[in-house]
């Protein structure tokens, strides 16, 4: 059976799968887009542009929704911020339309790189994590009725058909402590079976929350969630730009996330209100960085009050990149930040369903025997 592991962030959404390539081996194929698209007329012709670069933008349609919409890695190079449908939000977020449509979008999004799709019908079982407070009754059955079943998606008038046989909803650290512990297959990797037995506490700084989770022996033992993730840090960074002056005044966090990601202290980060303008924002980012980063240690202490039992903090979610890293690892010796700290989850999403597969195909086999 074929894995998705979805982790579909209130800021990001990423995707993960293999698909067995010519030779027989796997190809990887781990995915970020955004979490938000627009209607796709609201492109208007920045997409068509005979000039220039062609942008990775799609356009996609379910059979639930009259619209056509644009979503692609390359969104925030149309300069179209006013229009975005976001699907950032703390209650209830799964039973909005807008979720039902982003969940299908990546959906298809995993679905067109297998030719099943598009000839016929591709089944496949989700594996999907949710913050801990989200790991509820009600909102796991929210999540699951999204996915759950038959999903026909159109990309670029390609039309494709995914059938979810099966949905796991775990909660999201878990995810990211099988990334390390799990290889690609779902095997355990030796050298990290101390996880198995061990007290980790995983810090997942993401787009809209914040989780300080405890697992003792791979079992949530406590949970907290904070809604300080980065849309807090790109909120005092806006704050305090505009307090400089009107030419910050149109400075958005959509802005802010591109120039964040695009410079680094040694080159600085800049905003371009226009082609003519640029404005230097660093000492502004530095600063907040500062604050952003003892508040989170501050969150920390309050939160595991005695770390005196804990074997390893696991640091992830893509907020990782934008704290001060040398802060925390001065704080916390046994802090250890992911690798690829914004897909971890994902990818530890589908190396759980590979070794949920592995042992149900191992208890199939003891039967028979
Ligand atoms: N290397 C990087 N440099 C700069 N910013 C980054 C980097 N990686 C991720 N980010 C930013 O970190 C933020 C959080 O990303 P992440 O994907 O973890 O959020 P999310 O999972 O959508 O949110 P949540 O977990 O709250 O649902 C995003 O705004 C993203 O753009
Ligand atoms: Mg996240």
């Amino acid at each position: 059976m074929i894995i998705f592991g979805l982790d579909l962030g209130n800021k990001q959404t990423k995707l993960f799968s293999t698909k067995t390539i010519g030779n027989g081996d796997n190809k990887v194929e781990g995915k970020v887009l955004p979490s938000h698209f627009l209607y796709y007329d609201d492109l208007g012709n920045a997409e068509t542009s005979v000039f220039g670069n062609k942008l990775n933008i799609r356009k996609y349609k379910t059979e639930f929704d009259d619209e056509e919409y644009g979503w692609g890695p390359d969104l925030h190079k149309v300069h179209n911020n006013e229009n975005l449908l976001d699907t950032i939000g703390f209650e209830k977020r799964y039973s909005t339309h807008e979720f039902k449509l982003l969940a299908n979008f990546a959906l298809g999004e995993l679905a067109k790189d297998f030719e099943e799709a598009t000839d016929n019908i591709l089944a496949v079982n989700v594996v999907t994590g949710v913050p801990s407070d989200d790991f509820n009754e009600s909102s796991v059955k929210d999540l699951i009725k999204v996915l759950n079943g038959r999903h026909n998606i159109t990309i670029d008038d390609v039309s494709y058909t995914v059938d979810v046989k099966e949905v796991q909803v775990i909660p999201q650290s878990i995810g990211t402590v099988y990334n390390e512990l799990l290889d690609n297959d779902g095997h355990i990797n030796p050298e990290k079976e101390y996880y198995l037995e061990e007290e980790t506490t995983v810090v997942d700084i993401g787009g809209g929350t914040i989780l300080i989770d405890t697992l003792k022996n791979m079992n949530l033992a406590s949970k907290t969630q904070y809604t300080t993730g980065i849309y807090t840090l790109y909120d005092m960074i806006i704050e305090k730009a505009k307090d400089k002056g009107n030419e910050y005044s149109s400075l958005t966090a959509y802005d802010l996330e591109v120039i964040l990601r695009e410079g680094n202290d040694d080159k600085g980060y800049y905003f371009k209100p226009n082609k003519n303008v640029t404005l230097d924002i660093s000492d502004i980012v530095k600063r907040v960085r500062a604050r952003y980063t003892r508040d989170l240690i501050n969150k920390i202490n309050k939160t595991i009050k005695s770390t005196s039992s804990t074997d390893t903090m696991l640091l992830t979610g893509g907020g990782a990149n934008l704290v001060d890293r040398d802060e925390i690892v001065a704080r916390y010796k046994f802090a250890l930040f992911a690798e690829n700290s914004e897909t971890a989850n994902s990818k530890g999403f589908f190396k759980y369903g590979k070794a949920v597969m592995n042992s149900d195909e191992e208890a199939a086999a003891t039967v028979e025997e």
